[in-house]
């Protein structure tokens, strides 16, 4: 096997001496082997050359020159695989970046929880119902939600069958970016009904009339769409979760002389698989792809110091993306000393603000929830404190669909707990629907800070 030449010691497999947490335990072994062995050999997903190229818009954006969108399902399933789910998902990560564009007067750099978003840490291993204990559902790569043991039984097939799914989502999305994703300044193409719900309305659609005259200004004065001369750049990303799917797509690239996880762009490692001497870490050290590293409340300063030694012990720019997820109550408390920290380190790294993890509560009715105020009010103070500390927050992370669900509460709708079974289809966490995350970045690029001066003429 071809070796690292800067890291002698690391090899795609060599997280397999260390403790790995949240792996599933299939039945056999064989079936197992041959399906991650039908992986390695399978074409990689994406390609290093646009992996370096997200690492180097990741670098500027850790010099406040852009501005980072990450966001898509908690987990995707194997049934929203379809052309409508990804056309929705795509065209409100589109609108949401033009929003952010708009208000922040940076270049957005999109990346989609997708494409491979298929992997679930579960805090128990099993899960009991009347009496009956199942594996718990680790998500469409591992098992199946269903209630059955056939359901909930580890299958490798499917890692092949997420492996394809990834693919088929990736080629769809790439065709639909090349064609320009169809007039996305068309007014009637933003579902904008919604705002005269809200007290902002007026500003919200100043905004989309705004941005919809800015693209009519740059088609005329180019003689040619936006897309023809503007590529717009998506890039996937997911938990790197089930180590033996992301060691099977990671592959020696001569050129640079370094192995890239080709699965996805951007990999992160979770809250609960962070831990220092653990696989995850081992597996993640050793390959040339941007990386995020979730920062949870339960996380103290020098475990996330060892993680960038251990993680960037070069300190290279575009490597290390810190994902924190506080949450509103927590943020003052914990953000403040952990950028310090960090400073301390020598280590770029971009600051992203995860405002849906750290929220999550339990509606009466037990399903899981957000509150729209609680996802914003994390925001405002990450962008408060960032700015008080010297810092730049330069991106956030959410969990979001095109769909009209109703997973969170609040928004200009303002839904409530009553209204979340109407349209809860999440497997796992509570997603902002299509009209809560377009107001979500109408919000945000209000907060972001105005240039410090525009253009001055004829003064
Ligand atoms: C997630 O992003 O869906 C997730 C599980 O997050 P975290 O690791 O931050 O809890
Ligand atoms: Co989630």
């Amino acid at each position: 096997m071809t070796r690292n030449p800067h890291l002698l010691d690391w090899h795609p497999a060599s997280w397999h001496d260390r403790p790995a947490t949240q792996q599933p335990t299939y039945a056999d072994p064989e079936a197992l082997s041959a399906a991650v062995g039908a992986l390695s050999r399978l074409p990689p997903l994406v390609v290093s050359w646009e992996v370096d190229a997200l690492k180097e818009q990741i670098a500027s954006a850790q010099r406040g020159e852009r501005f980072v969108l990450q966001g898509g399902d908690c987990a995707e399933s194997f049934e929203d695989c379809q052309s409508e789910d990804i056309v929705k998902k795509l065209k409100i990560l589109l609108q949401m970046s033009l929003v952010l564009m708009h208000g922040m007067k940076k270049p957005v750099v999109r990346i989609g929880r997708m494409a491979g978003q298929y992997a679930k840490p579960r805090s128990a291993d099993t899960e009991t119902r009347d009496g009956v204990t199942l594996p718990s559902y680790r998500g469409d790569i591992v098992n199946r939600p269903g209630f059955t043991l056939e359901d909930r039984e580890p299958d490798p097939q499917l890692l092949l069958r997420g492996y394809e799914r990834a693919a088929l989502t990736l080629n769809f999305v790439r065709s639909l970016i090349d064609g320009g994703f169809a007039d996305l300044h068309h007014p009637e193409y933003w579902n904008l009904d919604f705002v005269r719900h809200s007290p902002q309305w007026q500003g919200y659609e100043k905004i989309v009339n705004s941005i919809s005259d800015a693209l009519d200004f740059f088609e005329a004065a180019n003689g040619s769409p936006m897309h023809e001369s503007n590529r717009i750049d998506f890039y996937a990303s997911h938990e790197g979760l089930h180590l033996l799917y992301e060691q099977a797509q990671t592959r020696y690239i001569e050129r640079s002389k370094r192995w890239y996880n080709l699965s996805t762009h951007m990999p992160w490692i979770g809250m609960r698989t962070a831990a220092l001497d653990g696989a995850h870490v081992e597996f993640f050290r050793g390959i040339a792809n941007p990386m995020g590293i979730k920062v949870g409340p339960s996380m103290s300063t020098e475990w996330v110091q060892q993680l960038i030694a251990k993680l960037n012990p070069n300190n290279e720019p575009g490597r290390i993306t810190l994902i924190h997820r506080m949450g509103a109550k927590e943020i003052d408390k914990r953000l403040p000393g952990l950028i310090q920290a960090v400073r301390a380190t020598g280590s770029p790294v971009l600051w992203i603000c995860d405002p849906m993890h750290g929220n999550t509560e339990t509606a009466t009715s037990g399903l899981k929830t957000r509150r729209f105020e609680n996802i914003l009010s994390e925001l405002e103070a990450a962008f408060r404190i960032h700015r008080d500390q010297g810092s730049i927050l330069g991106g956030v992370h959410f969990e979001l669909t095109g769909d009209d669900v109703t997973e969170c509460t609040g928004g200009a709708r303002g839904l409530t707990d009553g209204d979340l079974a109407r349209a809860y289809k999440s497997q796992v966490d509570p997603r902002l629907n299509y009209e809560q995350a377009l107001e979500l970045a109408m919000r945000l690029s209000g907060l972001y800070p105005p240039k410090p001066h525009g253009p001055s003429f004829g003064r």
